[in-house]
């Protein structure tokens, strides 16, 4: 089986290295990739928006699966296109088509879908700048901390929250007089949940459907959760409170409801749904879904799969995943993000990297904004650079070999947090203390 992988992010790397581990795979293409993934596959200069090219390399290349790392692809119809050219029409693609894809790509559609299948998720109404009045009015019925959110895709950026109504009701203006471009056009308003948040990922077909390990993702640049958001900075797989019967939960009420609702609403859908989750008090709720992996999530959870990721694939192409188990490693996996400095903000690019020979085999590393420079030396190429990924018994013994070896990994500006895994570590510590 000849694979296009389509990303170049550290859960790009994560994949490709999981899928070449596989029996079933023959060649394996990443389009564009980086300088981490050229150990894995073949890294190729594609554009995955421009469809006409993505289908000509598909068809010069005897490319027999399509899988799509980033959402907007997706968003933007690169499954549909495969699918609409007779030259690729069986070409299986992981990833829904526009229309499943619009879980991620609009809030709103995202939001009615949950309401519709009765799938538990904060109170919610949407606006434009027709009924931003009854905007106001909806905010002055909520209680702070208020939430905003772009409609569209706006690079994760898309998302206030504010504690002030005066400010509330001034950013909602904002937003729909264009502070995230048309992507805010409607803004969805909704109620604050409290809790710790996790990811759950599923990989269905349409109709049935496997669940992956989940993972705490850590979002915020700084320790203790402080200073702006990122895109990830670290993650843990397993979550200590995810355990059989939330789990349970989350399958009963918002996995198969799902799963069913796109059935039910006559949406086709192959490939991951990521569900972003709040567990308020033992309670699942849904905070967003995304129609890809998580990044940094999947450099901790394809570490812990033991199925074969090709299989998956082949199976949820086929419409036979209702039959699949996954097995998964019951060991911890953390990873740690190395950071260029200035990142969330503006950082420098082309900063020569050194230390790969140093790493020891008690991590793997999965290149996130890395490339090769003339010379094929490494540098950085992005604002999240490498991560730094490790499996053993407990957290605090995956933490020391992720740490151990991301001190090994050296650039001008560096940067990590240092507290990637300690809630964990205290939750997994009270609930043993019960
Ligand atoms: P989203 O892009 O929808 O995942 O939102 C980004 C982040 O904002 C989430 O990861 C949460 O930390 C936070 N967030 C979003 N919606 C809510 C909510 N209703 N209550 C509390 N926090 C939220
Ligand atoms: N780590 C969060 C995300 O991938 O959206």
């Amino acid at each position: 089986m000849n694979i296009l992988l389509i990303g170049s992010g550290g859960r790009e790397n994560a994949i490709a290295w999981k899928l070449s581990q596989s029996k079933s795979l023959d060649k394996l293409f990443v389009a564009p990739g980086n300088a981490g993934s050229s150990r894995f596959g073949v890294n190729t200069p594609l554009d995955p928006n421009d469809h006409p090219a993505v289908c000509d390399f598909i068809v010069s290349n005897k490319v027999d699966m399509v899988v799509v790392g980033p959402e907007e692809p997706l968003v933007r119809g690169l499954a549909d296109a495969i699918l609409a050219d007779k030259r690729t029409a069986a070409v299986a693609v992981i990833g829904p088509q526009a229309h499943g894809a619009q879980l991620e790509g609009s809030k709103d559609f995202a939001k009615a879908f949950m309401v519709r299948h009765d799938i538990p998720t904060a109170r919610y109404r949407s606006f434009t700048s027709a009924n931003v009045a009854e905007g106001e009015a909806f905010l002055d019925e909520l209680r702070p901390p208020y939430v905003l959110k772009a409609d569209g895709l706006a690079a994760g950026k898309g998302v206030l929250i504010i504690d002030d109504l005066a400010e509330a009701k001034k950013e909602l203006r904002a937003m729909l007089d264009g502070m995230f471009g048309s992507a805010s056009a409607t803004v969805v308003i909704e109620e604050y949940l409290s809790g710790v948040e996790l990811s759950v990922f599923v990989l269905t077909d349409g109709k049935g459907y496997v669940i992956l390990p989940e993972a705490k993702d850590y979002k915020r640049i700084r320790d203790n959760d402080e200073g702006p958001n990122t895109g990830g900075m670290g993650a843990v797989s397993p979550v200590p409170f995810a355990d059989a019967e939330f789990m349970r939960k989350v399958e009963d009420r918002v996995v198969r409801p799902t799963v069913e609702g796109l059935q039910k609403d006559g949406i086709p859908y192959k490939g991951f749904i990521f569900l972003g989750l709040m567990n308020c008090g033992g309670e699942p709720y849904v905070i967003e879904y995304n129609v890809r992996m998580g990044d940094p999530e999947t450099e901790v959870v394809m570490p812990r799969l033991q199925s074969d990721l090709v299989d998956l694939f082949v199976a949820t192409a086929e419409g036979r995943l209702s039959d699949e188990t996954v097995k998964v490693d019951p060991r911890v996996c953390t990873t740690v993000m190395l950071v260029s400095g200035g990142y969330p903000g503006s950082y420098a690019k082309g900063v020569a990297m050194s230390g790969f020979d140093a790493v020891d085999s008690d991590s793997i590393l999965f290149h996130a904004g890395t490339k090769s420079d003339a010379d094929g030396r490494i540098v950085t190429s992005g604002g999240r650079v490498i991560a730094v990924s490790s499996l053993a018994d407990d957290i605090e013994g995956a933490l020391s070999r992720s740490y151990r070896n991301a001190e090994k990994i050296k650039f001008d500006g560096r940067f990590f947090r240092h507290d990637i895994g300690q809630d964990m570590i205290r939750i997994r510590d009270q609930r043993a203390a019960k």
